[in-house]
C-alpha cells in the first residue's frame, strides 16, 4: 500500500506519520516540502501535480485551516484549504481508484440541544471554520471516491500547545481562573485519531464499502471547565507547584470570552457508527488527557 500524507506536521499529521507506516511506503509532506512533492493547499495546481506524482493507493489528508478565529477574517484562504483541496484530493482519489481519508468536525453543527449528533444529522455550521470544514466534507462525497471522513472534536496531542498545557501553566501562575462551562463534547487525542485510521484502512482492503462519514470522538463529555479541573488536579496530585485552589476555577459562560467566531454549546457526538462499524470501543477522553499529561510533566514541558 502506497500513502500520500497531507499536513504530516499537524497534530494528527504528526501521529499519523507513526501509525500509518506499519500499513506500507507512507510519502508524508508539510505545505513547504521541498521538491519534488510539494503540498500547498491554496495551490491546487501543484497539489494534483503531487498527487498524480506519486500516485498512491490512499490520501490522508491531515491539513486544514484550524484556525477557527482568524479564519472569519480571511475566509477564501479557509476555503480554499478546507473545502477547494479537499476537492482536488478527492477528483485525484476517484481518478486513481484510491481512498481518501479526511478530518471534519463538531463545528459543523449549530450547537443546539444536548443530545450527541449522529452522523445523518442536518448541519447547520455558525463560523466560517464550521462552513468551510461542511463544504470540504460534501464536495469529497459528490466526488464519488472511496473515503473516511471522520468528524472529531476539541483535538489535542502532546507535542505543541494544547488547552491543556495552557490551563497548567496558568494554575502555576494565578491564584483564580475563570473557564467555559456551557460548551460540552470529548477531547480526542491525536494519536487515537491517528490509530483509529490504520485500523479502518486495513479494513478498508477488503471492503470498499465500508467508505462514509463517521463521528470518531474519545468517550464521555465535559466542559471546558470540567476538562481544566481534571487537568488541574490530576498535576496537584502528580506533584506540580499549582497556585490555583481547587474551588477558584470559576465557571463561566461563553459571552465571557468573546471571540470573532461562534462556537456551539453542544459538541456531543455519537460515536455508535464507527465503533459497531469497526468493532472498537473507544476509550474515555479522561484516560488520553492523563496518558498526554504524563508525558508532558514527565518532560518537564510545562514550567
Ligand atoms: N484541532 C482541533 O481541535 C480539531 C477539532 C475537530 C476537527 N479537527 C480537524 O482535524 C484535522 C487535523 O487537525 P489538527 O488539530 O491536527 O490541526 P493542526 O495541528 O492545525 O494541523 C493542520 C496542518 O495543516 C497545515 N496547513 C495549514 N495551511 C496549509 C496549507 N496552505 N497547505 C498545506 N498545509 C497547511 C498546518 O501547517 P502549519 O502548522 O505549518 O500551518 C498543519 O500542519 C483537521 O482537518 C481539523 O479540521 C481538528
Amino acid at each position: 500500500m502506497k500513502i500520500l500524507l497531507l499536513g504530516k506536521g499537524g497534530q494528527v499529521g504528526w501521529e499519523l506519520q507513526r501509525s500509518l507506516s506499519l500499513l506500507g511506503e507512507v510519502v508524508a509532506l508539510d505545505f513547504d516540502s521541498p521538491p519534488p512533492w510539494t503540498a500547498d493547499f491554496s495551490q491546487p495546481d501543484s497539489l494534483v501535480e503531487t498527487v498524480r506524482g506519486v500516485a498512491p493507493n490512499v490520501i490522508v489528508n491531515a491539513a486544514a485551516h484550524t484556525a477557527v478565529d482568524k479564519a472569519e477574517s480571511e475566509p477564501e484562504l479557509a476555503r480554499a484549504i478546507n473545502a477547494g483541496a479537499p476537492n482536488v484530493l478527492a477528483r485525484e482519489a476517484k481518478r486513481l481508484d484510491a481512498w481518501l481519508v479526511h478530518y471534519s468536525t463538531d463545528y459543523v453543527f449549530d450547537g443546539s440541544g444536548t443530545a450527541p449528533w449522529r452522523e445523518d444529522d442536518p448541519t447547520g455550521p455558525l463560523s466560517v471554520y464550521g462552513h468551510t470544514k461542511l463544504e470540504g466534507e460534501e464536495l469529497i462525497r459528490e466526488s464519488g471516491c472511496r473515503h473516511f471522513i471522520f468528524r472529531t472534536s476539541w483535538v489535542y496531542a502532546a507535542r505543541g500547545g494544547n488547552f491543556a498545557k495552557t490551563m497548567l501553566r496558568l494554575a502555576k501562575e494565578r491564584d483564580r481562573l475563570a473557564v467555559i462551562d456551557d460548551q460540552v463534547g470529548a477531547p480526542t487525542g491525536a494519536d487515537l485519531l491517528a490509530d483509529m485510521t490504520a485500523l479502518a484502512l486495513v479494513q478498508a482492503r477488503r471492503r470498499s464499502d465500508l467508505s462514509g462519514t463517521y463521528h470518531a470522538v474519545a468517550a464521555g463529555e465535559t466542559s471546558w471547565h470540567g476538562y481544566a479541573r481534571h487537568v488541574i488536579e490530576f498535576a496537584r496530585k502528580a506533584g506540580q507547584p499549582i497556585k490555583v485552589a481547587a474551588d477558584a476555577v470559576e465557571r463561566v459562560p461563553t459571552s465571557a470570552f468573546p471571540t470573532p467566531a461562534r462556537r456551539p454549546h453542544n459538541s456531543r457526538l455519537r460515536t455508535e457508527k464507527l465503533q459497531s462499524t469497526f468493532g472498537v470501543t473507544l476509550p474515555r477522553w479522561e484516560t488520553g488527557v492523563e496518558r498526554m499529561l504524563t508525558e508532558v510533566l514527565g518532560s518537564g514541558g510545562i514550567e
